[in-house]
């Protein structure tokens, strides 16, 4: 098979590269990387990292999504498939002009490559286009994003559910995503690296206000990888969500993580600046998942740290002390 992972370079996408890599596929990784550049609320315009790529085989090129030139490229590459994962993935950017540009209008750029090459088309929508509607969350009954990144993104199911009857085109609602890869996202990453990493410098981890109220739903990276598999023989398009289907709080992330590291340094907590924009309580309804693309969620927020740990001890010992 011939990938295309646009995003390749970020977390979600570099495991999806290094996943069918591995599987003998030829895959193509189109990212932008990250340079200095960096939005009004002080993050990075990108994240793509090619640490994420160490250990790759396949092809690499730079390129912004929302140039010609790379269009152009991917379309040379002839994909059967195309995992679209680029992004503006920081739901704290304000820019809207870039961020619609990018994740919006791009995306209806690669739906006519896909449609021109008749490749299939699996690409990263987000529970963000949920805001904060009551759980569980389920798709097409109460999408309400709170901000633009939120969006952005349902606007890019919109246009895709145009698409269901020429294309293969599945549209995952990723939840909360956390594992391997996703270091360089800085401040953007997980709270189970960032607590992980708190506790690892002798600190007791820092949450919002409340926090064992603050739910959500944390999906481990490998699950997320199966998901984007099993859409490649899925029976017909669609909008999925992506996710455990169970609700777990912040502080729960934290007391798991304190055990595994075998700590007991408490919590310190301080005021949600975010409230007005913020996600207080997510669960996805995963039963169409469960049923039109087989998926079942392998790891619990217990067994998805469990397997995480050692890699957030390497990351602390040669990125943070490195
Ligand atoms: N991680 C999560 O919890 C989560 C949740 C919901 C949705 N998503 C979505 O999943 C996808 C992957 O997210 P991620 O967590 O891996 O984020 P990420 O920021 O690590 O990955 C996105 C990648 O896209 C690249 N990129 C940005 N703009 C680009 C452009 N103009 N051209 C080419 N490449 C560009 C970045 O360099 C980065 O490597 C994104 O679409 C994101 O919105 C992620």
């Amino acid at each position: 098979m011939r990938i295309v992972v646009t995003g390749g370079a970020g977390f979600i996408g570099s495991n999806l590269a290094k996943h069918f890599d591995k599987k003998g596929d030829e895959v193509l990784v189109i990212d932008i990387f990250r340079n200095s550049d960096r939005f009004s609320n002080g993050n990075l315009k990108s994240f793509g990292h090619y640490k994420n790529l160490l250990g790759f085989e396949g092809e690499i090129l730079e390129g912004d999504i929302n140039d010609k030139a790379t269009l152009k490229k991917i379309k040379k590459f002839r994909p059967d498939t195309i995992f679209h994962q680029a992004a503006i993935s920081d739901t704290t950017v304000s820019e809207q002009d870039l961020l619609i540009r990018t994740n919006l209008n791009s995306f209806s750029h690669l739906i006519e490559i896909a449609k021109d090459l008749n490749s299939k088309l699996i690409y990263a929508s987000s529970a963000a286009t949920y805001g904060n509607a009551k759980s569980p969350q389920t798709v097409g009954e109460c999408e309400s994003p709170r901000n633009v990144y939120g969006f952005s993104k349902l606007m890019m199911d919109k246009l895709a559910f145009k698409f269901f009857k020429k294309l293969h085109i599945i549209g995952f609602r990723y939840f909360n995503v956390y594992g391997s890869g996703e270091y360089f996202k800085d401040k953007t990453a997980s709270m189970v690296l960032q607590f992980g990493l708190q506790i690892l410098s002798g600190k007791a981890p820092k949450l919002f206000e409340g926090s064992d109220k603050i739910k959500r739903d944390f999906v481990y990276i490998k699950d997320i990888v199966l998901g984007n598999e099993l859409a490649l023989n899925a029976k017909k398009s669609g909008i999925y969500n992506l996710a455990t289907g169970k609700a777990r709080s912040f502080q729960n992330i934290a007391d798991i993580l304190q055990r595994e590291l075998g700590t007991n340094l408490g919590s310190e907590y301080i005021k949600n600046p975010f409230v007005k924009q913020y996600q207080f309580h997510t669960q996805a309804n995963i039963l169409d998942t469960k049923t039109d693309l087989g998926y079942e969620p392998k790891f619990s927020l217990e067994d998805g740290i469990k397997d995480y740990i050692s890699e957030i001890n390497r990351i602390y010992e040669s990125e943070v002390n490195g």
